[in-house]
């Protein structure tokens, strides 16, 4: 298996682009039913923020010790400069577009009795003239990173997907997606993708063996012009589609905690190694093998240099 030092990994640069987002969660104690509705009164005890979406992922690239900027649009608002904030203590470097007409977007738990007692999501979609200033800037950035990350939440900030990838791909710098929705023309062109499986049932349909899993991910490979696909398969694992036929590596979990977030750990690392200038196939078994260490811990997290390399 073709290893990393420390040195080289400082020296890979990776620029994440998508959604970015603020975790937050309000811990409290539930002593009484509220008068007013036939629901528990939170007393809030603690509170805490984390970096969610993209940010999340540029977290995992920069835990790893490679260096990651994060291009993203956030409006003018306390979670995006709290989020300015958690993102300078982790080392990544954040471009950050600002739309002051725009709610940064927020997931908000809030938890008593050891329980999520609600969710509350605050988002919007970007404006169009913040969104095409985006481009420019990543024009820019480009030629500075060893490889290009497209994190998409469906949140709107990926509009113009299709344009990037193309000045990317003419810039020879290896291109991952992780995909959203139902519509992939937009990731026409990029060297990997890697849906999880319900992402690929939405827009492949069900299989119902290996052999038509390989069939469609191959059609869908050959549709959109791709390197390769990588569907990742939860507790089976992973399989990459590439030109060379299926390279499936199984899952490695010792012990499942929490398996959110995983899949963001899997295309950090993927990207973190091809900047580094590792194929997809010699990038695959660390990217499993994060993915295993990753659902181990606790909320999403990430995996540092020494437990995936050491
Ligand atoms: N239950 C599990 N047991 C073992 N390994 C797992 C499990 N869940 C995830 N993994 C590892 O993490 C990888 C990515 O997980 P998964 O396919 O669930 O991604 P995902 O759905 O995109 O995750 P998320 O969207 O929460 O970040 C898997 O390919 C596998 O290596
Ligand atoms: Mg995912």
């Amino acid at each position: 298996m073709k290893s990393v030092d420390r040195q080289t990994l400082q020296n890979a640069r990776v620029l994440v682009v998508g959604d970015v987002m603020l975790d937050r969660y309000w811990y409290g104690s539930v002593e009484r039913i509220s008068p007013e509705a036939p629901v528990p009164v939170v007393k809030v005890l603690r509170e805490e923020d984390r970096l969610g979406g993209s940010a999340n992922v540029a977290f995992n690239v920069a835990s790893l010790g490679a260096k990651a900027s994060l291009l993203s649009v956030v409006g003018e608002d306390e979670a995006s400069h709290k989020l300015e904030g958690l993102i300078k203590e982790t080392g990544i470097e954040p471009f950050f577009g600002r739309d002051d007409s725009l709610k940064t977007t927020v997931k908000l738990r809030i938890i008593g009795r050891q329980q999520q007692l609600l969710r509350a999501d605050f988002e919007a979609t970007p404006k169009h003239e913040v969104l095409a200033s985006q481009t420019e800037r990543f024009n820019e950035l480009v030629p500075k990173h060893q490889a290009v990350l497209f994190s998409d939440y469906g949140k709107g900030g990926l509009a113009h997907v299709k344009d990037m990838i193309q000045y990317a791909k003419a810039n020879h710098v290896p291109i991952l997606v992780d995909p959203k929705g139902s519509d992939y023309s937009r990731y026409q062109g990029a060297t990997v993708i890697t849906p999880n499986r319900s992402e690929l049932i939405e827009v492949v349909g069900e299989w119902s063996s290996e052999e038509e899993l390989a069939q469609k991910s191959q059609q869908l490979r050959e549709q959109l012009s791709l390197d390769a696909v990588l569907v990742t398969r939860s507790e089976e694992g992973m399989s990459l589609f590439d030109d060379q036929g299926c390279l499936h590596v199984k899952a490695q979990a010792r012990e499942v905690f929490d398996v959110t977030g995983a899949g963001d750990t899997v295309i950090a690392t993927l990207a973190s190694l091809m900047a580094c200038g590792f194929t997809l196939r010699q990038a695959l078994p660390w990217a499993n093998k994060s993915g295993g260490i990753v659902v181990g811990k606790f909320g999403t997290a990430c995996v540092s240099f020494e437990e995936l390399f050491l």
